[in-house]
């Protein structure tokens, strides 16, 4: 068998044209949608991620800001211009890019955004209404990950699904999607002793480990829904991702690329986040 690739570029593009039109409607009512990046250091990884979404932003006729800090702000500072975001009433999302350096406490900088504006869906708020099913703002990546099984026609109820990994911003969010979505959901991580024996039985698999090869040819069943979240480097220094693309492709009924699979669909939900939190915000004004 040879697997149907699910195109990530193609499906991020049709969903910022629909984000670009809810732009336009807001425009007509005289709300710009905005969303501040800050950046904290000289992360080289970083860099190009918050580039890419202040380009989106633009692509979709967002207002963006980007916020960009030495590597030694205080953490004080970043909380002081959080909660001056947190007022701004131009400003509708927060994203605060991680990693950030080792004196600043990453969990309390997130608690610090409002969760009307967490468009990455990290605060505990946002977790919290995931895991018992009440509406807020879904991580991104996840949530784009949830998208790709829409576009294929693929319904996770009564599947079996597997997630390798159990981070805060992919594998658990990810699980609890599924989950939500009616899925018998697996959570695999460093310490499950046969990996092999789960990924077998699953009907879609998603690799969110950050190691290459983490899911070959012998451990996916045939036909099954392969999302690989992973994005790595091999020895030739080529981007790659969890997933031995070259064998499961030949085993799997569809597979996501890397690049061009999950990593576009991350950048298009923070747009669809954002969008939604000004809309939000517009509707609170009445
Ligand atoms: N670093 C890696 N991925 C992400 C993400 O989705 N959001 C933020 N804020 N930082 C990241």
């Amino acid at each position: 068998m040879t697997a149907k690739l699910i195109d990530g570029n193609a499906l991020a593009r049709h969903i910022r044209s629909e984000v670009a039109q809810r732009v336009a409607a807001l425009a007509e009512q005289g709300h710009r949608p905005g969303l501040a990046v800050i950046l904290v250091g000289h992360n080289p990884a970083s860099q190009v991620y918050v580039k890419h979404k202040v380009a989106d932003c633009e692509s979709v006729g967002m207002h963006s800001v980007l916020d960009r800090h030495p590597a030694e702000l205080p953490e004080a500072e970043l909380l002081a211009r959080i909660r001056e975001l947190n007022a701004d009433p131009g400003i509708h999302g927060i994203l605060v890019q991680l990693p950030l350096p080792a004196h600043i406490d990453a969990n309390k900088v997130i608690e610090t955004i409002s969760p009307a504006k967490d468009v990455d869906g990290f605060h505990v708020a946002s977790a919290g209404a995931l895991m018992i099913g009440r509406a807020g703002f879904k991580a991104c990546t996840p949530y784009g990950c949830m998208k790709m099984l829409e576009s294929i026609g693929c319904d996770p109820r009564g599947k079996h699904a597997v997630v390798i990994g159990r981070s805060n911003i992919v594998g658990k969010p990810m699980a609890m999607l599924l989950l939500q979505a009616n899925a018998t959901v697996t959570v695999c991580h460093s310490a499950t002793p046969d990996l092999a024996h789960h990924t077998r039985q699953a009907d879609i698999v998603v690799a969110a480990v950050g190691k290459r090869n983490v899911l070959t040819a012998d451990m996916v069943k045939p036909g099954a829904v392969v999302i690989d979240v992973g994005m790595n480097r091999n020895d030739e220094g080529k981007l790659c991702g969890d997933v031995d693309f070259d064998g499961v492709s030949k085993v799997a009924g569809w597979i996501t690329p890397v690049p061009g699979g999950v990593g576009p669909m991350t950048r298009a939900m923070l747009l669809v986040n954002t969008i939604e939190a000004a809309e939000l915000s517009t509707l609170a004004q009445g």
